[in-house]
């Protein structure tokens, strides 16, 4: 065993790395070695071993538990079943690992072997519409993505592909022309830049309402007036050809919807910067090219004056073949085409090697025609993934998809304002003794309310549908954020509670109680998590290691006194390394799911 442990070594590797050792014509063979509850470890790898070698597999055990070189590490190994090895480690090798892992600033997670450039397509809302909780979930899950992936030294570019092109803004612009001051401002705080949050979330309402508003308007004057329809359908054109006073007035309403959108991700403590969005009209000047290059290669053909591409498996109702069409028969581009350029240009010009769009499950079957178009005409290969990071329903309490009683979908702002207030009221109830300012309490209820609701999406698997449901999200028990937040803010206690001699500093000679072990041996795992995490894009399992860690902090507490620990003075510092070592990791894990870990609460 080396002496200098590596930062990035954990209790689990360094097992399986003597596993490996102690039986050397096993080669590369994984000793499958596993948590368990009969023993620490299970190693399950010798039943296939065997089968290979053409041997017996409790012989085979039997010959790794001698090979094993005497050390610190195991305390304990016996066969069992047909071939299992139960093993126990030492309490010595558990806080000694911890220990180096503790003194580097990431925990000892180490980068990705060989990162690459991922890019990530989230939080799209589309221009002059409201957001709703669709958007809110691609929000969510897509920031806890970049950061899980930027965290494992993963170049990440994010891109917004908001919906900012297509026929309605011919009447929108047509309705402005004709009605010029629609979307001036009654407040003055829009063009002062940064604000406070109340500005830039006042500047917000405004902005959507003045949207709202105009677009009612000229859908009635659309619908009601032919010559007014007329009118704005020669305003697409115009729109399409770039004419420069039809552009200008398009870009009114792309920017009056971005001040909409950055209030609401402001509300979401969620840092989406300009840069990263393009929207679909980021890519018009690739349309006709995509479609030439696709036509060409015969990836698309004409069919009834429409290019399309087709698929053996994909049929409508009635039997018939469903294309995907890229150019319609009236010479316009659509979605498809938008989403085809921009594969070309994240895989040609950003040399993205993974892509990952993180979308509706219902538009699964659009991305699964587009990413197979675009591998049949080679811009996506064996070098170059595209992932569809497909989200379900967000339900409400009855089950049903989420709707006001009216049956209008809910306003995203509305709900998180709620979150907020209801949390707010947690914080204040339960801060009472904590002697939090006004300011404070605020504060921190917005930390608690937007971590609960982005808790609750991240918490279950992206796929499933979840129920939106405020009462259970700002609970103190159970599997929520909150409950996360309090074991970070009641560890964060204890530290300024400890005096002067009393710091944290591990003691591997010590024996550890049960409750000490089993939280030990978990945070032995974020690594590992961590790893498995950003692999799949599955911020979910990051969420229940999380609540696990929590869960086993709280036991512990339970059981183990820290500052009046009965062992004495090196069994209080050696509580307070784990007590630190469990806060440092619900920080950074919290960190990389997009919430907020307040110090006091
Ligand atoms: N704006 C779309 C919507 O609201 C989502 C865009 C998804 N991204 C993409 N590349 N198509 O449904």
């Amino acid at each position: 065993m080396a002496s200098v442990l590596s930062l990035a070594a954990t209790v689990h590797q360094r097992l399986a790395d003597a596993l490996s050792a102690a039986l050397p014509e096993a080669g590369a063979a994984d000793p499958l070695l596993r948590r368990s509850d009969r023993a620490d470890f299970q190693a399950n790898g010798m039943l296939a071993l065997a089968k290979k070698l053409k041997g017996n597999p409790r012989e085979l055990a039997a010959k790794v538990v001698e090979s094993l070189p005497a050390g610190e590490l195991i305390a304990g190994i016996e066969v069992s079943g047909p071939g299992f090895l139960n093993i126990t480690v030492s309490d010595e090798a558990i806080v000694k690992t911890l220990a180096a892992r503790a003194a580097d600033a990431r925990l000892g997670v180490p980068y990705a072997e060989s990162p690459g450039t991922t890019v990530v397509d989230y939080a799209q809302p589309n221009v002059a519409k409201e957001m709703h909780v669709g958007h809110l979930r691609s929000a969510v899950i897509g920031d806890a993505v970049v950061r899980i992936l930027e965290f494992a030294g993963e170049k990440v570019v994010r891109r917004h592909h908001i919906g900012d092109w297509g026929t309605q803004f011919g009447m929108l612009i047509q309705y402005l022309l004709e009605h010029p001051h629609e979307l001036d401002h009654k407040a003055a705080t829009v063009d002062q830049g940064a604000g406070d949050d109340k500005d830039l979330a006042a500047s917000g309402e405004e902005a959507m309402s003045n949207l709202n508003r105009l677009y009612k308007a000229a859908r009635a004057l659309f619908d009601s007036d032919e010559e007014f329809k007329e009118r704005s359908r020669r305003r697409v054109v115009d729109l399409q050809a770039g004419d420069e006073e039809t552009i200008a007035l398009w870009r009114k309403f792309v920017e009056e919807s971005k001040i909409y959108f950055y209030s609401v991700f402001d509300k979401l403590d969620m840092d989406i910067r300009d840069p990263d969005v393009v929207g679909e009209s980021g890519y018009n000047d690739m349309l006709a090219e995509t479609c030439r290059l696709l036509e060409e290669s015969g990836v698309a053909v004409r069919s009834e004056g429409a290019l399309c591409v087709f698929f053996d498996d994909v049929k409508g109702p009635d039997g018939n073949l469903v294309p995907l069409i890229v150019q319609k028969s009236d010479g316009g581009f659509g979605y498809a085409a938008t989403d085809l350029s921009a594969i070309r240009d994240r895989v040609q010009n950003l040399q993205a090697d993974s892509l990952v769009y993180v979308v509706d499950a219902r538009q699964s079957l659009h991305f699964k025609m587009v990413f197979e178009t675009a591998r049949r005409i080679g811009w996506l290969n064996e070098k170059t993934h595209a992932y569809q990071l497909a989200f379900g329903t967000v339900l409400g309490k009855d089950g049903k998809p989420f709707k006001t009683r009216e049956g209008e979908t809910v306003r995203l702002v509305d709900l998180l304002d709620e979150a907020i207030e209801r949390a707010t009221a947690v914080v204040r109830e339960k801060s009472e003794n904590l002697g939090l300012t006004e300011e404070e309490i605020t504060e921190r209820g917005a930390q608690v309310g937007i971590g609960a609701v982005k808790y609750a999406d991240l918490s279950t698997s992206a796929a499933r549908d979840y129920k939106f449901d405020l009462d259970q999200m700002v609970s103190l028990n159970g599997d929520t954020s909150v409950y996360l937040q309090y074991a970070y803010a009641r560890i964060q206690s204890i530290l300024r509670r400890a005096d002067e001699s009393q710091k944290p500093v591990a003691h591997p000679e010590l024996p550890l109680a049960p409750a000490e072990r089993a939280l030990g041996l978990h945070l032995d795992q974020f690594a590992e998590i961590l790893r498995e995490v950003a692999a799949g894009y599955e911020p979910h399992k990051l969420a229940a290691y999380l609540y696990q860690l929590a869960s086993f902090y709280t036991t512990f507490y339970d059981k183990c006194p820290v500052l009046k620990a009965e062992g004495g003075p090196a069994q209080v510092e050696n509580r307070l390394f784990l007590c630190d070592l469990t806060a440092r990791t619900l920080h950074q894990g919290m960190d990389l799911l997009g919430i907020r870990t307040p110090e006091r609460l």
